[in-house]
C-alpha cells in the first residue's frame, strides 16, 4: 500500500473550510506543493512523544497534518517505507499575525495549539522537538542566534531542530526566493521588508556552534527557490 498524500492532504485541510476560503485553498496548496512537508511525514524526523514547538507556524498547518496522518496511521492507511507518524506527540505553535492565530481558532476550536507571540520575546516551553520553517530571515543575524540560543536551552538533549531558510549562495535560485519574498511582503502591505539570509554553510557553522550537529538538504524540489533542511541534532 502507498500513502495517498493528496487525500491525506485534503483530509487535514477540511477543518480550514471553517476559516473561509482563503486559508483553506491556502493550507492545501501549501501542503500540496511544498516539499517538506511530504518529506517530513516520509523521513520521520519528529520523535515519537514529547512536545514539537512551531516557531512561525503560520496557520498551523503543520499541526493538522500530523494528526491527520496519526488518523490515518491508525486507520491502518500507510505505507510500510513511510515512518510512522508521531503519536504521542504534543504540538504548540507560536504565531506573530493575529489573524492567522485566529483562522485557526475557527478551524480548531479551543483545540487549537497555536498561541499568539512573538518567537524573539515569548517564553519557549520544554519540547523534543522544534521545527522553524521559513521564518528566520525576517530576523536579524543577532535575533536569528538569540532564538537559536534559545531553543539550545529548551531542547532536550538529542532532541531534534528542524529549519528552513533560503541558501544565500544558491545564485539565481536564490534571486527567485528573495524577490518573490520582497514581492509576497509589498502584496501583504508589509512594505520593503529587510530579509536576513545566510550560506549554507554559514548556518551549519552557527548551528554547529551552538550544540548541535547538523545534516543540511535540498528542501526545494518542484519549487524555483534556493531553500535547505537543516536537520540538527542537539548534541550538548
Ligand atoms: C513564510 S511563513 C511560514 C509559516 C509556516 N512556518 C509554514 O511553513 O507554513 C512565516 C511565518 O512566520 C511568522 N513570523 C514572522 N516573524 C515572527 C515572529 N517574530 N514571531 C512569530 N512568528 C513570526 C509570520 O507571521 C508567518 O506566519
Amino acid at each position: 500500500m502507498s500513502v495517498n498524500f493528496n487525500a491525506l492532504v485534503d483530509a487535514a485541510t477540511r477543518p480550514y473550510a471553517r476559516a473561509g476560503r482563503y486559508a483553506y485553498h491556502f493550507v492545501r496548496g501549501k501542503l500540496r506543493r511544498d516539499p517538506v512537508f511530504r518529506a517530513i511525514l516520509k523521513n520521520g524526523w519528529l520523535p515519537d512523544e514529547g512536545r514539537l514547538i512551531d516557531l512561525g507556524c503560520g496557520l498551523g498547518l503543520l499541526s493538522a497534518l500530523l494528526a491527520e496522518a496519526q488518523k490515518q496511521h491508525q486507520a491502518g492507511n500507510w505505507a510500510p517505507d513511510w515512518s510512522t507518524p508521531p503519536r504521542n506527540l504534543e504540538f504548540q505553535g507560536i504565531e506573530l499575525q493575529g489573524w492567522k492565530v485566529q483562522a485557526a481558532r475557527q478551524a480548531f476550536g479551543d483545540n487549537s495549539p497555536i498561541c499568539h507571540g512573538d518567537i524573539r520575546t515569548a517564553e519557549l516551553p520544554d519540547c523534543s522537538a522544534a521545527i522553524i520553517l521559513d521564518v528566520l530571515l525576517y530576523l536579524n543575524n543577532a535575533e536569528q542566534r538569540e532564538i537559536l540560543q534559545r531553543i539550545v536551552r529548551t531542547l532536550q538533549p538529542g532532541g531534534t531542530l528542524l529549519l528552513r531558510e533560503g541558501n544565500a549562495a544558491g545564485g539565481l535560485r536564490h534571486f527567485v526566493t528573495s524577490t518573490a519574498e520582497h514581492i509576497c511582503c509589498l502584496w501583504r502591505g508589509q512594505g520593503w521588508q529587510d530579509l536576513h539570509y545566510r550560506t549554507e554553510t554559514q548556518w551549519i557553522a552557527l548551528l554547529e556552534e551552538l550544540g548541535f550537529s547538523v545534516d543540511s538538504l535540498p528542501m526545494n524540489q518542484g519549487t524555483p527557490f534556493s531553500n535547505i533542511l537543516f536537520h540538527a541534532t542537539r548534541i550538548t
